[in-house]
């Protein structure tokens, strides 16, 4: 977008929220709802953003490099309206002089970028001093009103402020605008606190716009989401409703079985294939793909991998990883970052994988630890392997051949190699390599003492 600058109000200390926490960090689909509004205004093409923080933002500074590296911030360091808010950041607007300015509020997270578009293409084309984005609402509670007649915007009064005629209105300020620069710089001078709560109102300008014979109008958006925000934890919680429900639309249309939505959490950016099944109480977050005719779930946690076809997670914790077609892992796994398992590879119950590659047809059934490893093809790994990957200073990697065969409760002290079709009997301790197609063992010698146990005492018959 040519010609713009936007300024987004992240100041609010967020008291309804009774939160310890900015407001504006509180997730929406395990993203902070900053966060979504910073990402409409980079996809809406707009460059130059300034985000109006309080003096106690360490918080939320901390996202910036996240969701919109390069935004500039201005302090306000007392709480004392949006209008405020706003006059906070004159040195940025003065830079702009001149731009069209876009202001969001960092509570209200489903402006989209079509939205910003088509009040833009209205801003200018009818040479409006402020243009305000307003949505229609079957419950308009606690927003403020829009004040039209005839298609002119006369005034924006605050639910607080609002007599009968005017709460009756449905059509409402989304708390996003389009603000001529130079005549918002004007009209912040203008604000008075004159209201219900002794605040400078950033919705006061379109009364002076008004009054100075400027033009303000108001863009209804097609989104009817767009004017959501958030002011407390049921709100928040409506919020994350609207999300999920229409994450899970987009799924359904794509051939994806949900059949029951029960805890399940899916975040916007994920890709499922059509004939998966997703099961009760699955979360699914981050750069995570699953490919077609998957089942997931029950209860499963996955961040940022990806799963390939005919895979099967069954109440398990994924991440950072590579679960190729076919495989079966869980129930009771954990994978952690940078792993891959191998096609057709069987993880099972309490099995921990962590910054492993896993070959093909492996099968690593019960109760293991394999870390920093490097595991072949149709391995099979017994119940209790561990991997003692680190001596409390360095990581070590370990390393088995295709088709070995490691015994129950081995312990395989890294760095070490299993070669290929080896066999390691149950309870070894391996140090060192062990050639292709040997066995090892490595084991206390047992010894029997006949009648030791009864002539001590130890066994009665009960
Ligand atoms: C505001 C609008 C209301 C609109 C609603 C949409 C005003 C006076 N009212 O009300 O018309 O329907 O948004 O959600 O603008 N903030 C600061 N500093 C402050 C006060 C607020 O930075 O001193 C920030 C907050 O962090 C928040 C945004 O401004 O991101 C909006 O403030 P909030 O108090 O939530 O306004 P609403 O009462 O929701
Ligand atoms: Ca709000």
């Amino acid at each position: 977008m040519q010609n713009c600058c936007a300024v987004v109000l992240a100041a609010g200390d967020g008291k309804r929220m009774r939160s310890a926490h900015s407001k504006v960090l509180c997730p929406v689909l395990l993203k902070p709802m900053l966060g979504w509004v910073l990402e409409s205004c980079s996809q809406a093409g707009i460059s130059e953003v300034c985000l109006v923080v309080s003096d106690e933002a360490q918080e939320v500074l901390q996202i910036l490099p996240t969701f919109f590296p390069g935004c500039q911030t201005a302090v306000q360091k007392e709480r004392r309206g949006t209008g405020h808010a706003v006059r906070a950041a004159r040195a940025f607007l003065e830079e702009n002089r001149g731009k069209s300015v876009l202001l969001l509020c960092g509570d209200a997270p489903f402006v989209d970028r079509a939205t910003i578009e088509g009040a833009f293409l209205r801003h200018r084309g009818d040479g409006n001093a402020v243009t305000v984005i307003g949505a229609t609402l079957p419950d308009p509670t606690g927003y403020g009103r829009l004040v039209e007649e005839g298609g002119e915007l006369l005034e924006i009064v605050e639910h607080r402020d609002a007599d009968g005629e005017t709460l009756a209105i449905h059509t409402v300020n989304s708390g996003s605008y389009w603000f001529d620069c130079d005549f918002l710089l004007e009209a912040l001078e203008a604000i008075e606190p004159n209201n219900s709560q002794g605040e400078y109102y950033l919705t006061d300008t379109v009364a002076i716009a008004v009054k100075r014979g400027r033009r303000a109008g108001a863009y209804h958006s097609e989104n009817p989401n767009v004017a959501l925000g958030a002011n407390d934890r049921k709100g928040l919680a409506h919020l994350n409703t609207v999300a999920r429900e229409a994450v899970l639309d987009k799924h359904y249309a794509a051939g994806v079985d949900i059949p029951l939505t029960d805890g399940i959490l899916i975040t916007p950016e994920v890709v499922i294939g059509p004939d998966t099944t997703i099961l009760p109480g699955t979360i699914l977050e981050g750069k995570t793909v699953i490919g077609t005719g998957c089942t997931i779930g029950p209860n499963t946690r996955i961040r940022s991998c990806t799963v390939g076809d005919g895979a099967v997670v069954e109440s398990s914790v994924l991440e950072e990883s590579v679960i190729e077609g076919g495989a079966k892992i869980g129930p009771f796994t954990r994978v952690r970052p940078g792993s891959t398992i191998g096609a057709g590879a069987k993880i099972g119950n309490f099995v921990e994988i962590k910054n492993s590659v896993i070959g093909p047809k492996t099968s690593v059934a019960h109760l293991s630890y394999l870390g920093d490893s490097d595991v072949g093809r149709a391995v099979n790994v017994g119940c209790g392997v561990v991997t003692a990957n680190y001596d409390g200073a360095n990581k070590y990697r370990t390393i088995i051949k295709d088709g070995a065969f490691i015994g129950c409760n081995t312990n395989l002290i890294a760095p070490v190699a299993v070669g290929e079709g080896a066999n390691i009997a149950a309870g070894t301790t391996v140090t060192e390599d062990i050639p292709p197609g040997a066995l090892a063992i490595g084991r206390v010698r047992q010894v029997n003492k006949p009648d030791w146990a009864t002539e001590k005492g130890k066994y009665k018959k009960r």
